[in-house]
């Protein structure tokens, strides 16, 4: 396997697969509150990339290498789930945080995003988490320009993270994304600068680095998909997919609902 690029009707393709994943997140964001389950999520989630968006969901039965067909349409991990929570019928309750993990396909093209919930009000602990988890994805995004290369964008992130006391998540990386669901490059989420692949226009990856409070270690549950801090510390992550541009980058799962970018990206560079 090797990198693909996306010439404009590609990345025409990947614009709308992306916003449409945004806008799944969009639509489920009022339904997270407390009683709700994250199969209902997953439900709702499901009828409106089938039947809404005309769309289909890109985790229902996906089976890499090794792994068991995933068996529902999102990821949903609370709290010291890292990534890959399966959607099941226990009931959120206030206080969780849940990341919500949607990849659609859409003509061919996958788009793939999450973001955090507050389930009702968070600990000040918890929110600080997924704010500084956001803050680092961002600081990965803003590495993203023609001759930047993947090492700039995981120092960034686990720089951020360390700075201030959380640690990174290394088994499980960003990756470049297209037609595939997940193709080269991988984008690891700690790095030194100036290594790695060099960043061309018409890439598109995605940046998804997983921040947790305490120690990195992580372990999969027997469902064979489910990644848990071995600690129990919570865990977030945010994901977005990227376009390298010939001047920078262009964020692709972007919808009306997104949080906007943190007040760093707008300071002079
Ligand atoms: N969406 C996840 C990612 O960001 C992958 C989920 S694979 C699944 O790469 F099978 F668990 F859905
Ligand atoms: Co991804
Ligand atoms: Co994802």
């Amino acid at each position: 396997m090797t990198i693909t690029f996306k010439d404009e009707a590609g990345i025409a393709g990947m614009r709308l697969a992306g916003r449409l994943a945004s806008e799944v997140l969009d639509f489920l964001a009022p339904h997270i509150k407390p009683g709700i389950t994250t199969n209902e999520l997953d439900m709702l989630a499901h009828g409106y990339i089938v039947d809404v968006q005309d769309a289909i969901p890109a985790p229902l039965n996906y089976t890499p290498s090794g792994y068991n067909p995933y068996p529902k349409s999102i990821c949903t991990s609370v709290n010291h789930q890292v990534c890959h929570g399966i959607p099941n019928d226990k009931a959120l309750k206030k206080g969780d945080i849940v990341n919500v993990d949607i990849t659609v396909i859409k003509d061919g093209w996958h788009g793939d995003t999450s973001r955090m919930f507050q389930v009702g009000d968070s600990s000040i602990a918890a929110r600080r988490l997924c704010a500084m988890t956001y803050e680092a994805m961002w600081h990965g995004i803003a590495q993203v320009k023609p001759g930047a290369r993947l090492g700039d964008i995981g120092h960034a992130i686990q720089k951020f993270a360390e700075h201030h006391g959380f640690s990174v998540v290394r088994e499980f990386c960003g990756h470049g994304i297209g037609r595939g669901f997940h193709e080269e490059p991988q984008v690891l989420h700690y790095g030194k600068p100036g290594t790695g692949v060099e960043l061309l226009p018409g890439m598109t990856f995605t940046i998804e680095p997983m921040i947790n409070a305490g120690k990195r270690d992580i372990k999969e549950l027997g469902d064979g998909w489910t990644i848990v801090t071995r600690d129990h510390s919570l865990s977030a992550q945010w994901e977005h997919t990227i376009l390298v541009t010939p001047t920078g980058y262009e964020v692709l799962t972007l919808s009306s609902g997104s949080p906007p970018p943190p007040g760093f990206m707008s300071l002079p560079a």
